[in-house]
């Protein structure tokens, strides 16, 4: 279960009871079935015809395919990626392999991929709830055309979408071409929707624990539904905002395993989409100690008093540990038979006490072990934290007016009728 130390925040962790009633009135309307909050309910309310289907077809996917193309773009891709390379690192995963597309416009990526792909036997899931986004519109045109050269007739039968009930191009492509598709809920929002078949399908086909990841949300759903104090997700929300009001501005989620890089990712969209609105918003930033502790750690300790930091843990499971040497020549016998884990470890507590030393409030999340359940369990959370939050500064964790600018600019220089 996710837990959270607020310990490190100082004066901040003395919220107040203003802040907890803002927090309160938060979950309430939350619960109060508002627009796009289907996200709630929905490891508990998952409909189980629906999920063994996604998990029927992703054992398709692992019984044709080296290689699963997972095509999307923000909320469609992160969650899956960020689950994916916790529970199947490289090297040593044998699943199925995915690989990303769509979320960008490289050119020279996708030249890359097209030489990658062009030996091994791959299928596609487009994911796109508006059905209509450039970029993955526009991948998925070049790799199916793979797909078909590859595969002629039988290409069809091996992209799977996952978009909207009736609306978009990618919902009449799917109709007419005969893929076969799963839909997002319509009261889902990309960034929530990592336990739908946007994240089900794609983390099930690289055979990690699809199952457990949903059963470990739907537990949190259980453990964090309650409207008090007492409720973790309420601590983060209360104390971030209680930062922002006093001027940290910018929030460091620090990750002290590498598989957990993506995880920061997935964070960043979620709390950077939901919250920065209305010339309002802590700025979502993510590290990745120790290695960030020789590049961004001196800015840190000493640059502008804006910055506020969330140290994410998990329970190590690693066995290695620094060996005795006779000679000694690098004078590193002190750490001889010390594992690396619990240098690590070491090391999150100093870097906290210099960090808080320096003025900067430290939170600790702990998502207890790498594992499925866990990682279920920790996506919630932040999900519940982050609408919670949201509300709690007076914005609308739901929508992205703000991203249309830059597709209206490209639209138009692009020519686009
Ligand atoms: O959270 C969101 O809604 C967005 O980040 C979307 O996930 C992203 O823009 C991709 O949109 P779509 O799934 O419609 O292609």
């Amino acid at each position: 279960m996710t837990t959270i130390d607020i310990s490190g925040a100082g004066k901040y962790a003395e919220f107040g009871e203003s802040m907890e009633k803002r927090a309160f009135a938060a979950h309430e309307r939350l619960e109060s079935g508002e627009p796009f909050t289907g996200w709630l309910h929905l490891p508990s309310r998952a409909d189980e015809s629906e999920t063994r289907r996604v998990f029927e077809a992703a054992d398709r996917i692992r019984q044709s395919s080296d290689v699963l193309l997972v095509i999307g773009i923000g909320g469609s891709y992160l969650g899956a990626r960020a689950v994916t390379d916790v529970l199947c690192p490289p090297p040593g995963n044998s699943g199925t392999q995915l690989v990303f597309a769509g979320n960008g416009l490289s050119g020279a990526y996708t030249d890359r991929l097209l030489r990658y792909l062009e030996d091994r036997d791959f299928s596609i899931n487009v994911i796109s709830k508006s059905g209509t986004t450039t970029e993955p519109a526009a991948a998925f045109r070049i790799f199916e055309r793979l797909l078909e050269r590859k595969y002629g007739a039988g290409a069809a039968k091996r992209v799977y979408a996952t978009t909207d009930a009736e609306k978009g191009a990618l919902r009449s492509m799917a109709r007419e071409r005969g893929y076969e598709s799963f839909v997002i809920p319509d009261d889902v929002g990309g960034r929530y929707s990592v336990l739908t078949p946007v994240g089900l399908l794609p983390i099930a086909a690289a055979g990690a624990d699809a199952a457990g990841f949903l059963k470990g949300a739907a537990e949190a759903e259980l453990s964090l539904g309650a409207n008090d104090m007492s409720n973790p997700a309420h601590k983060y929300a209360c104390v971030r905002q209680a930062m922002y009001e006093d001027g940290k501005k910018i929030e460091l989620l620090a990750v002290w395993e590498p598989t957990l890089r993506y995880v920061a990712e997935w964070w960043k969209q979620l709390f950077g989409e939901s919250e920065g609105k209305e010339h309002k918003g802590i700025f979502p930033a993510s590290l990745e100690y120790t290695a960030d502790l020789h590049s961004m750690g001196q800015y840190i300790q000493q640059g502008e008093r804006t910055l506020a930091e969330t140290f994410l843990w998990c329970e190590p499971t690693g066995k290695a540990e620094v060996p005795f040497d006779e000679n000694d020549g690098d004078g590193l016998n002190w750490l001889a038979g010390k594992k690396a884990d619990e240098i690590n470890r070491t090391a999150l507590e100093a870097v906290k006490r210099a960090h808080i030393d320096g003025g900067v409030p430290c939170l600790e999340i702990n998502m207890g072990p790498p594992d499925a359940r866990s990682l279920g369990g920790l996506l919630y959370f932040f999900e519940l934290s982050c609408a919670l939050s949201a509300y709690v500064s007076g914005v609308c964790p739901f929508d992205q007016p703000g991203v249309e600018a830059y597709k209206k600019n490209m639209f138009k220089m692009l020519g686009k009728p």
